[in-house]
């Protein structure tokens, strides 16, 4: 059997800072009010990095790319799969892949984008991890890449608050040990409604509404109930308990929300990764950046069995079970 292994990961997050209370004061200069207390009691979020004008995301995903190629070992050349999970990508076409190809100096891989908003990285990797075990791939990078902060409508305190921009990567390599173990993907496209990007550019003009829109309560109690059904599926799937489980890497939307799952599937707070405090919510960035924050500081060690899951617009949601 060929099993997709993880042999390096990398991040990347632009370099300006901005805390609530400076958002805020940036807010009530349009006589927009928010605070502090209300950002950090209702998300858990206290600061996020925004890209200046200008930074695409195809920037922020080479910076994580190089990195998690330099911790893998493996030069841009020996790549033959890039994959990118991004809502946000940098044109209509060519896809943000092969941008970040072009800026490796790979030629020859085939590159695509995968669209499941804040599910896409987990999307992303199952389909890469597919693709080497069917040995159509040998190494691949898999990128969650985000500039969220352009789809914002930032006059909407409910959600302006919320989001930051960034970008996670990994390298996947073929192996006969494991690797991933199992994964899980679902949609429920009849709940567009309740987050969702409805705009484009057509015939020269912008159509529908170009910034997020979303029902925060509704997407609150369906991300809970679907990751919690996910992670239990998955682990069904690969015959591990989720008692075996060293490391829970959720989508970093909202604390309450991990809290939540945390409680639901049992597994103590001390095995969960958080990084939406720092980072706010990056969408396809969040889990690879979060995976790559707790391996560089020592917390998730090779061997340890790390769950993964994604949840977001579409409605997307999923899960997939590493050995790391
Ligand atoms: N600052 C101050 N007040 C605010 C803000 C703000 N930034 N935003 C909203 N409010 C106000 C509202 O106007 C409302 O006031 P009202 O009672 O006078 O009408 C009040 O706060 C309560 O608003 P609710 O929407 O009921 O607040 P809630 O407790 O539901 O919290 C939140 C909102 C944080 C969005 C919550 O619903 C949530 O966490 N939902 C999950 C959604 C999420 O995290 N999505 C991320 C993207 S999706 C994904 O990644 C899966």
């Amino acid at each position: 059997t060929i099993f997709a292994k993880i042999i390096g990961t990398g991040g990347y997050l632009p370099p300006r800072i901005v805390s609530n209370d400076d958002l805020a004061l940036e807010l009530a200069q349009k006589g927009i009010e928010t605070s502090d207390q209300w950002i950090v009691e209702r998300t858990g979020i206290h600061q996020r990095h925004l890209a200046d004008p200008g930074v695409r995301t195809s920037h922020l995903a080479t910076h994580a790319a190089r990195q998690a190629l330099e911790d893998a070992g493996i030069a841009a050349q020996d790549l033959d799969l890039i994959v990118v999970a991004t809502s946000t990508p940098d044109y209509v076409f060519p896809s943000t892949a092969c941008l970040v190809q072009a800026e490796l100096g790979n030629k020859g891989a085939a590159a695509y984008d995968v669209q499941a908003v804040c599910s896409g990285f987990v999307y992303a990797l199952t389909t890469a991890d597919a693709m080497i075990k069917a040995g159509r791939a040998r190494n691949a990078l898999v990128i969650g890449a985000e500039v969220f902060s352009s789809i914002l409508d930032w006059n909407d305190r409910s959600t302006c608050v919320l989001f930051g921009d960034g970008a996670g990567a990994v390298v996947l390599q073929a192996s006969d040990e494991p690797g991933i173990l199992a994964a899980q993907l679902n949609a429920d496209g009849s709940q567009m409604g309740i987050l969702c990007a409805a705009g484009n550019v057509s015939h020269g003009q912008v159509v529908g509404d170009p910034f997020l829109r979303m029902d925060g309560q509704a997407v609150f109690k369906l991300a809970v109930t679907s990751l919690a059904a996910s992670a239990n599926q998955v682990c069904e799937q690969a015959g591990v308990s989720l008692s075996d489980i060293n490391w829970l890497v959720p989508h970093q939307a909202n604390v309450r929300i991990i809290n939540f799952l945390g409680r639901k599937l049992g597994i103590p707070s001390e095995k969960v990764v958080i990084t939406v405090d720092q980072h706010a919510n990056t969408s396809a960035a969040s889990v690879p950046l979060a995976l790559n924050a707790a391996r560089r500081d020592g917390r998730i060690r090779t061997g340890d069995l790390a769950l993964l899951q994604g949840v977001g617009g579409g409605f997307t949601w999923g899960s997939v079970l590493v050995r790391c």
